[in-house]
């Protein structure tokens, strides 16, 4: 990988930039400023001293013992030149040098020394002379010679020196450190960060068996747990889906085996028409199974897909259970079961009409197959619910949450079934924004629908209907 696409290397560049800047910044504040100004006190540290001078000079004159004196006083360099005003130019003439170099042609031209001459003025500055800067004033006496006082700023800049190295290596020092923290950081973070990437091609991959731990309480640690709740929901998932295709290929299998067998009973044994009769007859209904199987399969990946329309409308409820009744009265005549709808309350509830039949139908089969023969069956209408209560055997408690899972049957039911008419019952109840509830003791089960009501929509009068 590019070393420049690496966390660790980009922050820690950024956090380096940052220093940098930061240190440009003091530097362009700090240095410039704090050279001024040491410069600038010193010139007026010498032009107090100078006029306080000048004062005496005016008093007792200037010679060879004054500008000792002077420079003793000031620690500067003091000279008194006379200017001598040629034709062309001005130049100066040294009386008296604290130096006694006898050759003091160094400050003949001194500008400040020029300028306080011509303008009769005190005049100072830095001035430049070999290579070194010097504090300067020049003050002209009354007798229009100049007194010019000049001290080394050597030690002055050699403090801003100091300054300014102190300040370059305590930058340095700190961007040092701040790289290596900077990076030593945010490589602990890249590697943290790794460490969810690999976590997260491993369950991309189907391989839901290993935690994703990161047990810093930080942002990265709650995305680790986000990830860890991510693997259990689906190895969940994973294992619903493999269980649903083992449980679908094993009871299409049944009825297809059993298909097959009577297909080849009949192809190849003699047999009488009666017995053909029967075989035809249990093979509609394995047929009959298999299409219902199918078409519950159908419903429950289309309820997971998330592709169920619903066509929602006013539906009042004693209709679909005269509906219901009407369907069943038959099949619930020939298995002796008394199937009566009885409203307690009318209402109308906001629903898919198509929907609601198919619960309808999903409660009374169940209420009639599981039943013993002769036990009476109610649809009953209680406001927005619908309710289908049988005086069966019951649901155990303990198995009143797991009739609702796919596949589930009870042990000692009828074979016929598949297990996935409560599922999608609750399913499609849910998806109507109602729900599915079950109340059951030995000798009666109640299973109900309840679904939201319809506002505004008048209630139709209340009438008992009987099959
Ligand atoms: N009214 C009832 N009384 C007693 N047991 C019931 C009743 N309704 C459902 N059960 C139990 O709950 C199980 C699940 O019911 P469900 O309707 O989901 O499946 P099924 O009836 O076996 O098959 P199918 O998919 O054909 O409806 C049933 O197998 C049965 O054991
Ligand atoms: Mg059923």
């Amino acid at each position: 990988m590019n070393p420049f696409r690496k966390v660790g290397v980009r922050l820690s560049l950024a956090v380096a930039a940052v220093v940098l800047g930061a240190l440009a910044v003091v530097w362009i504040a700090l240095v410039p400023t704090l050279e001024r100004r040491l410069v600038n006190g010193k010139i007026a540290q010498l032009t107090q001293s100078a006029r306080a001078l000048e004062r005496e000079a005016a008093a007792a004159g200037v010679d060879e013992d004054f500008v000792d004196y002077a420079a003793h006083a000031t620690g500067a360099r003091v000279v008194y030149l006379i200017p001598i005003t040629g034709a062309s130019q001005t130049t100066m003439l040294v009386n008296a040098d604290s130096l006694h170099l006898g050759l003091s042609n160094d400050v003949v031209k001194d500008p400040l020394a020029l300028r306080a001459s011509s303008t009769g003025k005190l005049a100072r500055g830095r001035v430049s002379r070999d290579g070194t800067s010097y504090a300067e004033v020049a003050v002209p006496d009354k007798n229009g010679n100049i007194l010019l006082f000049s001290s080394s700023l050597r030690d002055t800049l050699a403090n801003d020196n100091l300054v300014s190295t102190r300040l370059l290596w305590a930058g340095l020092i700190a961007l040092a450190f701040a790289v290596i923290v900077g990076y030593g950081a945010s490589s602990a973070f890249a590697r943290r960060i790794r460490r969810l990437e690999h976590a997260a091609e491993r369950i991309a991959g189907g391989d839901f068996s290993e935690p994703v731990v990161d047990p810093r309480r930080d942002e990265l640690g709650e995305l680790a747990r986000a990830f860890d709740r991510m693997r259990l929901q689906l190895a969940q998932l994973d294992d619903a889906r493999r269980a649903f295709i083992a449980n679908a290929s094993h009871e299409l299998r049944t009825p297809i085996f059993s298909l097959g067998g009577f297909l080849e009973l009949l192809q190849h044994e003699d047999l009488d028409e009666a017995t053909q009769r029967e075989f035809l007859v249990t093979m509609s209904e394995q047929v009959q199974r298999l299409s219902k199987l199918a078409t519950d399969l159908l419903d429950l990946s289309r309820l997971d897909a998330g592709r169920v329309r619903l066509e929602l409308e006013a539906l009042p409820l004693a209709d679909a259970a005269g509906d219901l009744s009407s369907e069943f009265a038959a099949v619930a005549q020939r298995q002796e079961h008394p199937l009566d709808v009885v409203v307690e309350e009318p209402g109308v509830a906001t629903a898919d009409r198509e929907r609601v039949l198919q619960i309808g139908r999903a409660l009374i089969d169940n209420a009639l197959v599981h039943t013993p023969p002769g036990t009476p069956v109610r649809i009953v209408v209680r406001g927005p619910e619908l309710a289908v209560e049988d005086d069966g055997p019951g649901i155990p408690a303990d198995e009143s949450e797991h009739v609702f899972a796919r596949f589930t049957r009870l042990p000692g039911t009828r074979a016929s079934g598949t297990g996935l008419g409560l599922a999608i019952a609750r399913e499609l109840a849910e998806l109507m924004g109602g729900e599915l509830r079950l109340e059951s003791e030995p000798g009666r089960t109640v299973f109900t629908l309840a679904l939201p009501a319809a506002v505004g929509e008048p209630e139709p009068e209340p009438a008992a209907v009987h099959a």
